[in-house]
């Protein structure tokens, strides 16, 4: 890869995106993995990296797979600039990130800004990956997209439907994806193998990295259940290809 220095312009840090789509989908329910189901002609993989390939402040695109579905993920991705990667997931989530993180040190050593987004959020615009590429480049270490929080949030004493307390909204935010890092930050998160969290950001927190919002997106919403299936087939079906990222 070809790193240009312009004299007084600010140096384009060398970025990759770890696209995690190597989950079985148990809650969506359907007989393939989530990220092989179609939204239309295309499957939710090929949707969530269409917004990815078009930007260029990303040099390298890395595509977590189930082990059995590398060939198929192959074949469905070979498009787009810059080339996509595909490589094959673990167990958990963090496993999959790991993995991608592994081939980024073997394969792609210049790279600076790390970037992982779930495949199960196929509708996410490309101005949400820049905010996120922009607050990093700027100097943030983990960066993360969040939205306010609609619903009232209660908190219920463990395994029971008994409210112990009402949280108070406006201090939450309903975090999304692509998580954003500097290489050091995402190493060092992902440097105890024993850490426990259901984001990457999660992981930076509990290594003592800062971590910031910026604005997160509805289109980013993640498909998890058939309903979220369903409001995604109905959003591409009712977008012109020029609405759809
Ligand atoms: N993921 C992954 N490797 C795993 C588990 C999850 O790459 N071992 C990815 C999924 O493919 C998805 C993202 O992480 O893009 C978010 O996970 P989730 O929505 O929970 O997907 P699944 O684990 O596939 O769904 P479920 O938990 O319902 O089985
Ligand atoms: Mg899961």
């Amino acid at each position: 890869m070809t790193v240009h220095y312009l004299p007084g312009a600010a140096r384009r840090r060398p970025t990759a995106v770890i696209v995690v789509a190597a989950g079985s989908g148990q809650r969506l329910g359907e007989a393939q993995p989530k990220a092989f189901v179609r939204l239309d002609d295309r499957t939710i993989l090929q949707h969530a990296i269409a917004p990815i390939a078009k930007l260029d402040a990303v040099d390298s695109i890395v595509v977590v797979v189930p082990v059995d579905l590398m060939v198929r993920a192959r074949l469905d991705t070979m498009f787009g600039k810059p080339r996509v990667q595909v490589i094959a997931g673990g167990a958990q989530r963090s496993d999959s990130v790991r993995a991608g993180l592994e081939y980024i040190a073997a394969n792609n050593p210049e790279t600076e800004i790390v970037l992982v987004h779930d495949a199960a959020r196929p509708l996410t615009p490309a101005a949400q990956f820049g905010r996120v590429i922009d607050a990093v480049s700027g100097g943030r270490r983990a960066v993360v997209p969040g939205l306010p929080v609609a619903d009232t949030l209660k908190e219920v004493a463990d395994g029971s439907s008994v409210v112990i307390a009402t949280l108070n909204r406006d201090a939450l935010r309903a975090i999304q994806t692509p998580q954003g890092f500097s290489i050091d930050a995402i190493r060092r998160a992902y440097a105890d193998p024993s850490g426990l969290a259901t984001d990457d950001a999660g992981l930076a927190e509990l290594a003592g990295i800062p971590v910031d919002i910026v604005d997160g997106d509805a289109m980013a919403f993640k498909i998890t259940t058939q309903w979220d299936l369903r409001v995604a087939r109905i959003v591409v079906a009712e977008s012109s290809p020029s609405e759809l990222p």
